[in-house]
């Protein structure tokens, strides 16, 4: 019962703005460990409550780095239920959206060889680093896998796993995604 009303105040705290910089709908789960970091921009609305998001939102928010691992998130953007956890480097830019559900990883979380998974070494895991650029619009229920960029201006079709490097200004879908289509063409600069 006592924890009960502990997370619940917990709950209500962070439906308030925090630090002036960031707005929290619901629960988040945000933690870093000594020699990781997490960076966070300005003008950042976080949905982790269920209808935070009318899509509905199966999760709460979660931004984790550890193991080294290092997370930036630049200004102005959105996250809906979604986890974003690092061992390596994710850099998220300007005015980015992530829909409901996604998962952004730079780990495979477990080794491939299964004779060095248990116990595991965190070297045998293997990381890349992600970075995804200004003005991404992350679709709903997408994967976003170790070793990924997208360039700015790309948008992501709703339940893709995305794995590799995409130029600038492209429309991206499917498992594994592919470019679709291009987007409406945008100098970097008119996104800043
Ligand atoms: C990717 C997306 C932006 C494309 O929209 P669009 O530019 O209007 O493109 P269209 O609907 O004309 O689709 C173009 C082609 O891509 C395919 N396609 C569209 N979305 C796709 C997806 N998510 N996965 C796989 N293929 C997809 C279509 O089937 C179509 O294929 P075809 O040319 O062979 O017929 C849109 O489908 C999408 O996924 N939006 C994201 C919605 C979302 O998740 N919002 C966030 C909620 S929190």
């Amino acid at each position: 019962m006592i924890r009960a009303i502990g997370l619940y105040i917990f709950f209500l705290y962070f439906y308030i703005e925090y630090w002036g910089k960031v707005k929290f709908n619901g629960f988040t789960v945000i933690y870093t460990f000594k020699g990781s970091s997490i960076c966070l921009g300005e003008g950042i609305l976080i949905n982790s409550s269920f209808l935070s998001n009318l899509l509905g939102l199966y999760q709460r928010t979660i931004i984790v780095a550890r193991y080294g691992g290092k997370i930036t998130i630049g200004n102005n953007c959105g996250i809906s239920g979604s986890t974003i956890y690092s061992m390596e480097e994710i850099t998220i830019g300007n005015n980015v959206i992530i829909g409901g559900n996604c998962k952004i990883v730079d780990n495979d979380f477990h080794p491939l060889d299964c004779y060095k998974r248990n116990p595991q070494s965190i070297n045998d895991i293997g990381k890349k680093k992600i970075i995804i650029g200004d003005g991404c619009f992350i679709g709903a229920n997408s994967i976003v896998l170790k070793g990924t960029e997208l360039g700015y201006n790309c948008v992501v079709g709703a339940g893709s796993v995305v794995c590799g490097k995409f130029p600038d200004n492209v429309i991206i879908a499917g498992n594994p995604a592919k470019v679709i289509k291009q987007n409406s063409q945008k100098d970097k600069t008119e996104l800043l």
